[in-house]
């Protein structure tokens, strides 16, 4: 009989989140926008929605939220090897927005880049953290979801301008080694995919290689919506098996805040009850790659996630791409 060995792992060991000083009701929308409270409220859950101002940028917002994870682990930005930053709102086209927090933080070597899946930037983000933790590239990351949604949006189109937000959320990685038990901590498993035929239902249309600009975000709403539970639902089931769970292991799920019919949808799908998802949408709207460590850092801190827990992460996004992620804290 062979020995069991020490493996490595990445474990979160801590969070934080940010969100803009200015926030903005449904009802102040309607100043503006030809809409109204109700047809928010019913069409997707959203209430309100935070909208950077002058001085906030993705890099103000990413940065806040790092060292609020950092503190949170107990650790000092020096400790940090690896900064992976999912957004599809970067400060600018290059360098790296990841590289601008990086220095905000006072980091002068490290690891640095961004990732762009879009609304499930931050899975992606995250796979490839624990992929290169578990390499032994690193032994703290940060990983990060940061958007500015708000500056890519059509403000004449009602259809899309009154679903986003702005903000930021993160969470510090570290590198553990120890023996497997069936309680250990860290990342289980992550099951990430991508279909690019799909370009024309969630996309912007402008870009550095084809307008030259930055362009704007343009959707096809019911039919996202259409593919966002069916991809969701397989995803979660995907994860679980990979990670040898079932939906009964789980404690909490924190999915992608994008409408709470989603939400809803893909929970009866599952047969899942609904007191076990985490729902920021009311109160965030959808803030993208932000969005689930955004909504994951709020129930740490309320103290609706605890240690032990096993949480499942699950997003979809434009491309379309999608993905889940089974953690153990
Ligand atoms: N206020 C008032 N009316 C609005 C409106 C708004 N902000 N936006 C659209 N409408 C109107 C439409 O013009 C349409 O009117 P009509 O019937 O007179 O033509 C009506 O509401 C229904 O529009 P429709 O787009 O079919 O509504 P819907 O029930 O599908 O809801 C979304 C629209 C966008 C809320 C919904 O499709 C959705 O959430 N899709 C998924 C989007 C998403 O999650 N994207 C991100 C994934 S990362």
């Amino acid at each position: 009989m062979t020995t069991p060995q020490p493996s490595r792992r990445a474990v979160i060991r801590g969070s934080g989140s940010a969100l803009p000083a200015r926030r903005v009701s449904n009802a102040e929308l309607t100043e503006t926008v030809d809409t109204s409270d109700a047809w928010i409220v019913e069409r997707t859950g959203i209430r309100f929605r935070h909208i950077a101002g002058e001085g906030e940028t993705t890099a103000t917002l990413a940065t806040e939220a790092a060292q609020k994870a950092l503190a949170a682990a107990g650790l000092e930005p020096g400790q940090v090897g690896l900064i992976v930053l999912a957004t599809a709102t970067p400060d600018q086209t290059f360098p790296a927005t990841a590289t601008k927090v990086q220095t905000a933080l006072g980091i002068n070597d490290c690891i640095a880049f961004d990732v762009q899946a879009v609304c499930s930037g931050f899975l992606y983000a995250l796979s490839v953290a624990d992929s290169m933790i578990r390499g032994g590239a690193a032994d703290v990351a940060l990983v990060i979801g940061a958007e500015t949604f708000s500056r890519i949006l059509d403000w004449d189109d009602r259809g899309t301008c009154v679903l986003f937000g702005d903000g930021a959320g993160a969470v510090v990685l570290c590198a553990e080694t120890a023996l497997d038990t069936p309680d250990r901590a860290g990342v289980l498993s992550v099951s990430l995919h991508a279909d690019g035929r799909h370009n024309d239902l969630l996309y912007v249309d402008g870009g550095p290689s084809t307008t030259g600009t930055v362009g704007k975000l343009r959707m096809k709403g019911p039919e996202v919506f259409k593919h966002a539970v069916t991809n969701l639902a397989a995803v979660l089931r995907e994860v679980l098996e990979k990670a040898a769970l079932t939906m009964a292991d789980v404690d909490w799920v924190v999915p992608h805040q994008a409408n709470r019919r989603i939400l809803d949808a893909t929970a009866r799908k599952l047969g899942m009850s609904a007191d076990r998802i985490v729902v920021t949408v009311d109160l965030h709207a959808n803030t993208s790659a932000a969005s689930v460590p955004l909504a994951f850092d709020v129930a740490i801190r309320d103290g609706r996630i605890k240690p032990g827990d096993l949480v499942v992460f699950e997003a979809m996004g434009g491309g379309f791409t999608w993905g889940a992620a089974a953690v153990r804290l």
